[in-house]
């Protein structure tokens, strides 16, 4: 484990490095506990650099068993070789020499998941960020471009399967039950894109046509017997390919385009060259053990990998800070994708869900962080919602200002430019500047000031004078380091609507430049004044959430059910409803505080109701509407001095409110959807019924307080998502019921083979609600099938405990605390990555009541004070402990 040197990173310092890669031939014997791996590395002088200069290559954990130099053995009083770098002297000035390094690894002991090892016995890798120094000495940073070959020598019969990057060049046997293969790519890259998989798999195989005619091979590679649920994963690859070409017009480069299922993986799926490394749960779906979800998470990440291709591999990072150039516009890619291939409006609600719900609490704490960092301690903890989720929303800004043929000049521009290239983000926004000739610089502030921007937003209408006056202010708050903010350029989208939810155009719109129907704020405080507005007219603003901010609007609860039932823009009637809803959602958790009984709101579940029984809508926007603000969201809008109990049990209150007066609505809405037939499919629209079907089941089980509606879906369900949903109503509303009981044994005893599946039986359990919360996924952690090693199965059980249930981990006696300390002081043992991500649970601490927080900081104190603590967790939890 590599400990902390309290060595901080920063993006002043960069620097190009000194010697220039050549080229790169790796040959590796496999073997399960000692692979030998030899690394031959060409380099040259950098023009200009001093000759005295020695080559200082990167390593982490390395045993060396020989160094040579031009081919002969090099004198031990050149090289210094510790187990974390290589440092070699007396370098010709100017021509190029040969470095051969042969290193000895164990895989089958990398219970951290970084470099090389084995997963359900098929060796892979995982080289982002810095796992390749853990397989050879190496100038590990992404502005290190070489073309690579690769020797792959193994086991006949337990690996029949040798990948690597690029295009395959040939292979035979190789000695007593041995073979060996080599491949070759083309394509300089840096040593993170760098991977190998050797085993015994089976396959889908396919083609795909480019633009230009080529043919691709297409291979995805799975367990043998789960060959069939890799078709989905397949289908949306082909139409990723596609995708790319026509609204990006980028082609695929290689002959071939490899997928691979491992199911211990530290993340969702990694873009190596050619040679994707997925997460089986990313992959592997069918109707009877993949809920819509999942499919949707396929199709998203099959997408977001693929197009890392070009956004990414081909143009690449020249170093970590520039993580969001890659990431960030790679996830506005696949969000794109998604919208285009589901309904653009729910898809773009279910982003912004999400942003909220992470992105703006990381945003809010001792983690906020601006999507560029200027400095780190440990890289793999700035793999973060900020870089991947807040850096697509900046991204999506650039296409608001600049409209879509803007945008796409921009692109084409950036790679035109960049091609074969480790960028920066001056470049990447210099190439929108230039193509477009408008200035960027206001606008860049977004990558380097943290913090969620507030908008306050207040309107007067003058009927005499027939104008609207806008008035708009913008405050960005403090973040660790960052005490004071220069404004920022705030793209909002608004439109006017009168009575009917119609636009009404303004005859002119002075205070500060418009572009189509997008406002730009750019100063502190500035006011539009909208002409020739006669009448009402209700404004509706920051559509389709064109930028990532908070808006605080005074605008009245009429104004806002107008815009909840009329508005012609689906999300801004989302929004509206969720406006409607946070102010009901927070007196109702104030009064249940003090143990009052909570009021609520019948015109709120007036309008709800009405939403929810629009037969106009789509089934999936209801089922969104109906899916309150969650009490994460709840617990944010109050702020400070919070307590989960107080915000659930007002929340629950709410929800029985709307489950009684819409009782007949939901009873006829569950009956309507349940009687569809004919063979599954997981496309948008059907995963829209059963999302709308699924929620009123939730709600008949809350007005009528028996389990008997959701055991007999359970009983009934034919695929995943009914199923899984109707054993969460079950679990939930009645967890200790007999129903309950059996369905849950059922579940297990059915899906026991199946790890994916066994995983959401976890899930399901660890977030039932409330205080028996920590005994549950004690025992979850004791059960038979608990994996210790296995990220996904750890994540199902102390990670859903951790993120997802509010009230059960935030225990008034602060024993959840305890034990997610020790659990973290355990797995960091063996996985830091996975430890410091379980850790990052306890970033809102400082939000929590009095006596909750101090039994919150006293299991961070633990963790603080053990003695050997890994880098990334010993980042984590200084970061969350400092005032
Ligand atoms: N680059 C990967 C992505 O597409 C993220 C990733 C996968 C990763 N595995 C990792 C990052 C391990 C850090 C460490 O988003
Ligand atoms: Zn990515």
């Amino acid at each position: 484990m590599r400990t902390d040197t309290g060595q901080v990173i920063h993006l002043a310092d960069y620097r190009p490095t000194d010697f220039v890669l050549e080229r790169v031939d790796l040959t590796f014997e496999l073997d399960p506990v000692e692979t030998k791996v030899e690394s031959r590395l060409i380099f040259h002088r950098r023009e200009g650099v001093d000759h005295s200069a020695p080559l200082v290559l990167d390593g982490d954990g390395l045993t060396m068993t020989s160094l040579l130099f031009d081919q002969i053995e090099m004198e031990t009083d050149r090289y210094t070789a510790t187990s974390d770098s290589l440092t070699i002297r007396d370098l010709p000035a100017d021509s190029p020499f040969e470095v051969t390094v042969t290193t000895l690894l164990n895989p089958s002991a990398n219970t951290q998941l970084m470099g090389l090892y084995r997963s359900n016995g098929i060796y892979c890798t995982q080289c982002e960020a810095e796992g390749f120094r853990r397989i050879t000495y190496f100038p590990d940073r992404p502005d290190v471009l070489a073309p690579y070959t690769i020797n792959i020598i193994a086991d006949k019969e337990s690996c029949p399967l040798l990948l690597s990057n690029g295009n395959f060049l040939g292979g035979a046997g190789y000695g007593e039950g041995k073979h060996f293969a080599a491949w070759f790519d083309p394509h300089p890259k840096p040593s993170y894109l760098f991977a190998l998989v050797a085993g015994d798999l089976g396959v889908v195989e396919d083609t795909f046509t480019t633009m230009s005619g080529r043919e691709v091979a297409l291979k995805i590679y799975v367990e043998h017997g789960k060959e069939s649920r890799a078709t989905y994963a397949m289908d949306a690859l082909k139409r990723s390919m596609k995708w790319d070409e026509e609204v990006f017009g980028r082609e695929y480069d290689l002959d071939i385009f490899m997928v691979v299922a491992v199911s211990d993986f530290n993340f969702g799926a990694m873009e190596n060259k050619g040679l994707n490394i997925f997460n089986d749960k990313y992959v592997l779906a069918d109707p009877a053990t993949a809920t819509d979800q999942d499919y949707a998470n396929i199709e998203a990440i099959i997408a977001h990998e693929y197009f890392h291709n070009w956004t990414g591999n081909r143009i690449t990072c020249r170093d970590w800070f520039q993580l969001c150039l890659k990431e960030g516009l790679t996830v506005f890619r696949d969000h794109e994708f998604s919208a285009d291939a589901r309904s653009r409006a729910v898809k773009r609600i279910a982003e912004v869900r999400h942003l909220r719900s992470e992105q703006f609490t990381e945003d809010s704490g001792p983690l906020a962080h601006p999507v560029r960092p200027a400095s780190y301690r440990e890289i793999n903890n700035f793999y973060t919602t900020t870089v991947y989720e807040k850096g697509s929303e900046v991204t999506r800004m650039i296409s608001t200002i600049l409209g879509r043929d803007g945008f796409k000049k921009g692109m084409d521009l950036y790679f035109e430019r960049h091609d074969g290239e480790a960028a920066t983000v001056e470049d990447f926004v210099k190439s929108f500047q230039d193509a477009n000739g408008r200035d960027f610089k206001q606008f860049s502030l977004w990558y380097n000031q943290a913090g969620t921007p507030q908008v306050t937003v207040s309107t007067t209408h003058d009927a005499r004078a027939k104008t609207l006056t806008v008035s708009l202010e913008q405050m960005i708050p403090a973040t660790p380091g960052q005490p004071n903010k220069e404004p920022m350029h705030i793209p909002l989208r608004f439109a006017l609507i009168d009575e009917d939810g119609s636009d009404v155009t303004a005859s002119g719109i002075t205070g500060g430049e418009v572009t189509g129907d997008v406002l730009h704020l750019t100063e502190r405080s500035q006011t539009f004044v909208f002409a020739g507005i006669a009448s009402r007219a209700v404004l509706s603003i920051n559509r389709g959430f064109s930028a990532p901010v908070t808006i605080h609007f005074d605008q009245s609860a009429d104004d806002k059910r107008l815009i909840a039932l009329h508005d012609s823009d689906l999300f801004s009637r989302w929004q509206a409803i969720t406006d409607l809803a946070r102010p009901v959602l927070a007196h109702a958790a104030t009064q249940a505080a003090k143990n009052e009984d909570v009021g609520g709101d019948a015109r709120f579940v007036d309008v709800l109701l009405q939403i929810a029984g629009d037969e106009t809508l789509e089934p999936a926007f209801r089922a969104q509407a109906l899916s309150l603000p969650s009490e994460a969201d709840i617990a944010r809008e109050l702020g400070s001095d919070t307590d989960p109990d107080a915000v659930h049990a007002g929340r629950e209150a709410i929800l029985k409110q709307i489950a009684d007066a819409g009782s007949d609505l939901f009873g006829k809405l569950y009956t309507a959807l349940a009687d569809v037939t004919g063979p599954f499919s997981p496309d948008a629209e059907n995963a829209g019924r059963r999302a709308l079907k699924n929620t009123a089941l939730g709600f008949i089980a809350l007005s009528d307080a028996t389990p008997a509606h959701a055991a007999e879906a359970f009983a009934k369900a034919d695929n995943m998502t009914d199923l899984s949903q109707a054993l969460t109503v079950l679990a939930h509303r009645f967890p200790d019921c007999e129903e309950t009981k059996s369905a849950l044994e059922a579940f297990e005893s059915r899906f026991a083979d199946n790890a994916l599946v066994i995983d959401k039986w976890f899930a399901i359990q660890a977030t039932i609600p409330g205080d028996g919360a920590l005994d549950r996924v004690k025992a979850l952690v004791a059960n038979k099938h608990y994996i210790a090693n296995n990220p996904n199965r750890v994540r199902s059980a102390i990670g859903s405990l951790a993120f997802s249930n509010p009230t059960g981990f935030n225990r008034a006696d602060g024993a959840a605390y305890d034990f997610l300390a020790a659990q973290i002081l355990e797995i960091d043992k063996r996985n830091p990555q996975l430890a410091a991500r379980l850790l990052t649970s306890m970033r809102s601490w400082r939000q929590l009541e009095p006596v909750r927080a101090e039994k919150a900081k006293a299991a961070l104190s633990t963790i603080a004070r053990a003695d050997k603590l890994s880098a990334d967790v010993r980042d984590i939890v200084d970061r969350v402990l400092k005032s």
